[in-house]
């Protein structure tokens, strides 16, 4: 055998030795090789080293949401992980959404069924050529100031629910992403615009929307909207007109302070306040919601009231266009209506604006 040789073969054997005994080191736990080989008990990874201790029963701990201690200002800087989150984001993207797109296709179906049926609305006298004011400028530009912001706040919320699946694959990540970014300025800012119209609608009209006598009767007729050729007797608004007006005017305000809370989070908490006076219907609501739980109750409240409203606006347009009904659109437009709708659909206002008396019209 040659000098070479043999170092080759010692070469060879210090390598098998080498993997061998790192093998072995490896299964021991421990670098001894005779030292006691421990099983994996009580959360300890072998070997004894520190920083081996098994971190499974920490995990489990932080997975519940146990709250550690941090010397940062924000209450919430404790809690690695809120688990809650899983269940709401569930909740928001499962069974919420749903919801939403049910209700605003029923109502879409129900509008359409109600055309095929009934057909417009018409002025059962026919126009007269002769017109009343119904809304000054200022109640018009109130109307559309709410209104137009309302469209934008719709639809850009409308997109941050349901844009990644509908229009997404329409559009491109690009185009979408744009569409998404500018929408969502939009959102942040035109929300004010839409405060200050539904405090300027109530301050407007809350006279005429307090609910008597009349709405039982218009509620007894269907409104008269079943019915051709008789309409029941109202003043300025009727009862449907009166639900619009509530529930723009409560609805917006309490979609108006959950978006602020969700504009401004851990600053404006208002649900801990809110669900303690509910309690005093024996609720039992929680009143001790972290800063967190407080933003994930507004992002719900928020949507819930949003796609609710959305439904009954597309109502609401429905009927307020030619497309549901005859006339109506010139009270926001120019301000002005014909006589004869004035007299089918409001006739106690018609009687009080001139000054004699009102009751049931029979139309023609
Ligand atoms: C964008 C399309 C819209 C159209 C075409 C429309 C049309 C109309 C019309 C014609 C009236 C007068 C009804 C009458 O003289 O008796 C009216 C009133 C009213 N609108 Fe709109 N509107 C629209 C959007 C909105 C939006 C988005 C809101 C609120 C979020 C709104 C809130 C109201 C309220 C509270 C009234 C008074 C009560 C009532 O008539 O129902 N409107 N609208």
């Amino acid at each position: 055998m040659t000098w070479s040789n043999l170092r080759h073969i010692l070469g060879v054997m210090t390598l098998a030795l080498g993997v061998a005994y790192g093998a072995a080191a490896g299964l021991m736990g421990s670098p001894i090789l005779d030292a006691p080989a421990h099983a994996q008990t009580g959360g300890k990874v072998p070997g004894n080293w520190s920083g081996n201790v098994s971190d499974a029963e920490l995990w489990r701990a932080i997975r519940k949401g146990v709250k550690g201690k941090s010397d940062m200002q924000d209450p919430m800087a404790a809690v690695l992980v809120q688990s809650d989150g899983d269940s709401w984001r569930a909740f928001k993207n499962g069974p919420l959404s749903q919801f939403g797109g049910w209700l605003m296709l029923v109502m879409v179906v129900a509008l359409v069924a109600f055309r095929l049926i009934r057909g417009q609305v018409k002025i059962e006298a026919g126009p007269s050529g002769q017109t009343i004011e119904r809304f000054n400028a200022l109640e018009r530009a109130t109307h559309w100031l709410t209104a137009s912001s309302f469209v934008v706040l719709a639809l850009s919320g409308l997109n941050v629910m349901y844009g990644r699946y509908v229009l997404l694959p329409i559009l491109g990540p690009e185009a979408f992403a744009g569409l998404t970014y500018y929408g969502k300025l939009a959102h942040n800012y035109l929300g004010f615009a839409f405060m200050v119209g539904i405090v300027l609608m109530f301050v407007l009209w809350v006279r005429e929307n307090i609910l008597d006598g009349t709405d039982l009767n218009w509620i007894a007729h269907g409104g008269g909207l079943f019915t051709k050729g008789k309409h029941p007797a109202c003043k300025k608004f009727n009862f449907g007109q009166k639900c619009i007006f509530w529930m723009v005017v409560l609805g917006g305000l309490t979609v108006s302070v959950s978006g602020l809370a969700l504009l401004f989070p851990y600053e404006i908490t208002p649900w801990a306040k809110t669900f303690s006076v509910l309690n005093i219907f024996g609720l039992g609501l929680p009143t001790d919601l972290t800063a967190l739980q407080e933003t994930q109750v507004s992002v719900l409240w928020h949507s819930v009231v949003a796609v609710v409203m959305i439904a009954v606006i597309i109502a609401h347009i429905y009927i307020g266009t030619p497309v549901g009904m005859e006339g109506a659109i010139g009270a926001v437009g120019s301000g002005q209506v014909d006589i004869n709708w004035a007299k089918e659909h409001h006739s106690l206002w018609v009687a009080e604006v001139e000054g004699g008396g009102g009751g049931e019209q029979p139309a023609e």
